[in-house]
This record gives C-alpha cells, sequence and structure tokens, in this order.
C-alpha cells in the first residue's frame, strides 16, 4: 500500500471510531477525514526490547502507514525526562481520543479555541478545518516542535496561529477565548486558563494527582471559578513539563518490625485497577504515592501489595486473607490503607459511581473534587 491510499485509510479509521462511539459529529467526522496524519507524523517511535525504534516511511512503509492511520498513539519526540532517563516527550494522541475531547469540547461556529501542546500539529488542523485557521491559537513549550508543526500545517494549507510559550501562562500576551484545551497532564488548572476562557466558555484539561491518578474534566466558567464533570473514558496525556513529578528516590525502607499492625476488609488486591476509587484515595495521600508489591523471600512470589511516599508513610497488606481479614502493617505519619478504605467506603455507598459522576470545582482557593453535586462528599486537593 502506498501513502496516496490515505484517503480510504482515513475513512476506515472515522468509521472504526464512530461505532465505537468515539465520535458522532459530522464535523469532526469530516476534520477527520480531510486531515492527513501521515503528513504531521513522518516518523515515530516504538518501544521493542526495551529500546526505541524509529518507524519511518521509508524504513518501513507498510507499517508506517498503518499504524498512522490506526487508533493509536505515536511518539514523535524522545528527550530526557524529568528523572534523567530518555523517553517520550511528544507525541500524536490517539485519534480516537481527540475525538472524544472535541466532543466534550462542545464547538460552535465562530469560537475561538487555544490549544496547549501543540506537538505536531495534527490536532491544530483539525481545528483549523472545523473553525477556520483565524479562531485556532496553539502554543508549544518546544520551539523547534512549532516550527515543524508550522511547516506541516502550511504543507496542508492551515495556518492558525503558533506560539512557543509555557503553556501555563495560556497564550502569550493574553487573550480571551471560547475554548481552552490541553493536550498535556496538568495537577491544577492554571489560574491564566481561568482568566483566558471567557465568561461561560470551557477548558477541557486532564487533571493529574501525581502523574497518572486522573482524567479529563470539562469545566465551565463562572464568575472568579470554573465548575464541570469528569468525563468517561480514560486518558494518559504526559504530564506538562514544569508540573511536579514524584521524586524517584527518598520512598522509606519498609521494615514490618517496626510497624504498627491490624486487619483490613477490604478484599480487592489492586485498588489502583478501579480508577475512580484509586483517584479518590490518592486525593487523601500524600502526593507521590507508589504502588507494587512485596515478594516473600522464599518463594519469590507477590505476597503483600505496597504503597509508599516520599513523606515516609507506607504499608504493606497481605495477598492472603485470615478470618479477621487482610493483615495490614504500616508506617509513617499518614495511615495510607486508611485512605483507601476510606474512599472505597465512600465510593460504594455511592454505587461505585463512573467518571462522569465525578465533579471539579476550582476557585482560586481551592480545586475541590465531589460526587453527583458540589455539596456531595468532596475532596480537597492536596
Ligand atoms: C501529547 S503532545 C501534544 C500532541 C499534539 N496536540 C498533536 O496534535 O500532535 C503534548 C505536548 O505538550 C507539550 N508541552 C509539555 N509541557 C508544556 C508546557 N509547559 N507548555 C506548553 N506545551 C507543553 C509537549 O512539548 C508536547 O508537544
Amino acid at each position: 500500500m502506498t501513502v496516496t491510499a490515505w484517503p480510504g485509510l482515513a475513512d476506515d479509521l472515522v468509521h472504526e471510531l464512530v461505532e465505537k462511539g468515539k465520535v458522532a459529529a459530522p464535523e469532526w467526522q469530516a476534520a477527520m477525514r480531510a486531515v492527513p496524519r501521515h503528513e504531521f507524523v513522518p516518523k515515530f517511535y516504538e518501544q521493542r526490547d526495551r529500546q526505541w525504534h524509529e518507524v519511518t516511511a521509508d524504513s518501513d512503509p507498510e507499517r508506517w502507514l498503518e499504524r498512522v492511520y490506526a487508533n493509536a498513539p505515536l511518539v514523535t519526540q524522545l528527550g530526557e525526562l524529568h528523572h534523567g532517563g530518555i523517553g517520550p516527550t511528544s507525541s500524536s494522541s490517539a485519534p480516537g481520543l481527540m475525538a472524544r475531547m472535541f466532543e466534550a469540547l462542545d464547538v460552535h461556529d465562530g469560537d475561538t479555541v487555544c490549544e496547549i501542546g501543540t506537538g505536531t500539529g495534527y490536532n491544530a488542523a483539525l481545528l483549523s478545518h472545523r473553525l477556520g485557521d483565524g479562531k485556532v491559537f496553539s502554543v508549544d513549550l518546544d520551539g523547534e516542535l512549532v516550527e515543524q508543526a508550522r511547516k506541516n500545517l502550511h504543507r496542508v494549507g492551515y495556518a492558525p496561529h503558533l506560539a512557543t510559550a509555557d503553556g501555563t501562562a495560556g497564550w502569550p500576551g493574553g487573550g480571551t477565548f471560547d475554548r481552552i484545551i490541553a493536550t498535556c497532564a496538568v495537577n491544577r488548572i492554571p489560574t491564566a486558563w481561568m482568566e483566558q476562557t471567557r465568561e461561560g466558555g470551557t477548558i477541557l484539561a486532564d487533571l493529574k494527582v501525581g502523574t497518572s491518578t486522573g482524567n479529563l474534566v470539562s469545566l465551565r466558567r463562572h464568575g472568579n471559578g470554573a465548575e464541570g464533570w469528569f468525563v468517561d473514558g480514560f486518558s494518559a496525556f504526559m504530564l506538562m513539563r514544569g508540573e511536579t513529578h514524584p521524586p524517584r528516590s527518598g520512598y522509606p525502607k519498609r521494615d514490618r518490625q517496626q510497624a504498627r499492625h491490624r486487619y483490613t476488609s477490604v478484599m480487592e488486591k489492586r485498588p489502583w485497577e478501579s480508577p475512580v476509587w484509586w483517584f479518590l484515595a490518592c486525593l487523601c495521600m500524600p502526593s507521590g504515592v507508589r504502588f507494587g508489591y512485596t515478594l516473600n523471600l522464599e518463594t519469590e512470589q507477590p505476597e503483600a501489595v505496597s504503597l509508599s511516599c516520599p513523606d515516609g508513610s507506607w504499608c504493606e497488606v497481605s495477598l492472603d486473607s485470615t478470618r479477621d481479614g487482610r493483615k495490614v502493617w504500616e508506617a509513617g505519619p499518614v495511615s495510607l490503607w486508611s485512605a483507601v478504605e476510606q474512599a472505597r467506603d465512600i465510593w460504594s455507598a455511592h454505587g461505585r459511581p463512573e467518571w462522569s459522576r465525578l465533579g471539579l470545582t476550582v476557585t482560586d482557593r481551592a480545586h475541590v473534587v465531589w460526587v453527583d453535586r458540589p455539596t456531595g462528599p468532596s475532596w480537597t486537593l492536596p
């Protein structure tokens, strides 16, 4: 198959996304059919055997074209990560995720949109197709990416406003937009985004506690704040550069001899596999929680799950249970397993809600997560 086959591949992708319920609006379907994603992703990186491999139209034309028109995120830039290793620093997000975000953004003809995280420029092209170049603004911290995105966009006939700047400050020089959409995750909604979204406008961003717990939230600006709902489904954007990453070291050494012990009635072994419950639990833990297993030294098989935080708090919870429940060992200033238990109790009492029953209120004082209504059970972001 050659690249001239792309319109058929784009059409197949749109069909797949429609069938999976990721895109319904004809306008977004038309944009995804019209914008050639391969012009924005001339190469990407895949990890095999713990090594990154470059895939280009020259090195492996079949695989390149097939992946570019698949519903998959593609790593488009490798660089130094916050902890010093090499890994993804930019990517073209999965088209299905972008389609879901565009639907959640609920744009109307004439709206202005500011995107935080230009990357390849592909999303900016979709937005430009839908709204017109003059209505689209996109900012990325990385000047090389922005220049490459500009070339990509021009080659296929789009010219939105682009800027190189730290998107934490919104559009450089200010502005007022109908919509702000972030394609990198944040720990907090930056004040500048609130200031640059018009009254009644929308901010759509991936809110993460730590690096990986959280989800997309769609907020309506009103008065001095913003309020709205989390969005069902899953998103895993890379954390915005400049946000607080959990440290790589400094976690406590776990010594059961020094720990308090008790029993728990929580039988679910891996709470982190229930994203909403785990998110609520993390809101009550110190930042930077890590989870894993403790191995039995004789069998070398996991015998307990473990949680630990850089503030010195840790717990281990046996995988086996006795008549009293599962044994918990814990130490440090915060009872991490109590956070898991309390979040489970509230989550269960409310019928184990999915993401879309969780809301967020942002004011200049706090970010408050709630269930069903702002006056329901609530948690203030640490
Ligand atoms: C998932 S990629 C964006 C994908 C892009 N929307 C596309 O269509 O290809 C995330 C982008 O966020 C950018 N980024 C990270 N931290 C940023 C910051 N503080 N300000 C602006 N952009 C940032 C990265 O350089 C990266 O290009």
